[in-house]
């Protein structure tokens, strides 16, 4: 058991179950991408671990970048708006693959994908550490999944509970 903050957590998953997990997803990826150049686009802060680790699996020519994602309370009925911060590469015409560290209710890419199709990229897939598949509220949907989980906090590797526990090699979950 380990204590962040004021909450116990417990070990989830192990960084030698991750890393299995990562080599078959890149392995699919390696597949799919042949020939193809994709951009890996790292969603900050949350994905950089998962990214590094995923990108360095990746055996086809490839390219990497990092976007933060800033959310506005609007002030206005439409609620929260997700614009993209330090996006520096044109999309169009790219194959993109999203890396995120996990899909809680979608919301995040839900509102964000929108943005990115308007440059017309040649195609967008979604690769994520996490999914909470009953947490799910907006239409979103992973192309490559790590690991599924039931709806409970979790940090490490690259997860924070608020702002700590990222350099965690092993995932763990709230008691
Ligand atoms: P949505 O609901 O937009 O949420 O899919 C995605 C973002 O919410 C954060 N999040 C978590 N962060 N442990 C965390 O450390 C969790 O269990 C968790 N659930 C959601 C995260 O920033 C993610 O990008
Ligand atoms: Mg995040």
């Amino acid at each position: 058991m380990i204590t962040i903050h004021d909450k116990e957590f417990a070990p989830f998953l192990t960084s030698e179950e991750i890393s299995k997990r990562i080599k078959a997803l890149a392995w699919k990826i390696n597949a799919d991408y042949a020939g193809k150049r994709p951009l890996v686009l790292g969603i900050l802060n949350g994905s950089f671990i998962f990214a590094a680790d995923l990108f360095r699996e990746l055996a086809v020519e490839a390219e990497i970048s990092f976007i933060k994602l800033a959310s506005y309370k609007g002030t206005t009925t439409t609620g929260n708006v997700i614009t993209a911060i330090g996006l520096e590469e044109t999309l169009t015409d790219r194959h993109i693959i999203i890396v995120e560290d996990i899909i809680d209710t979608g919301k995040t890419l839900s509102t964000f994908l929108p943005q990115l199709t308007r440059q017309q990229p040649a195609s967008i897939k979604i690769a994520t550490f996490l999914t909470k598949p009953t947490a799910l509220k907006y239409d979103v949907k992973a192309d490559y999944t790590a690991f599924e989980i039931e709806d409970k906090f979790v940090v490490g590797y690259g997860l924070d509970y608020d702002g700590l526990g990222r350099n965690l090699p092993d995932l763990y979950i709230l008691k």
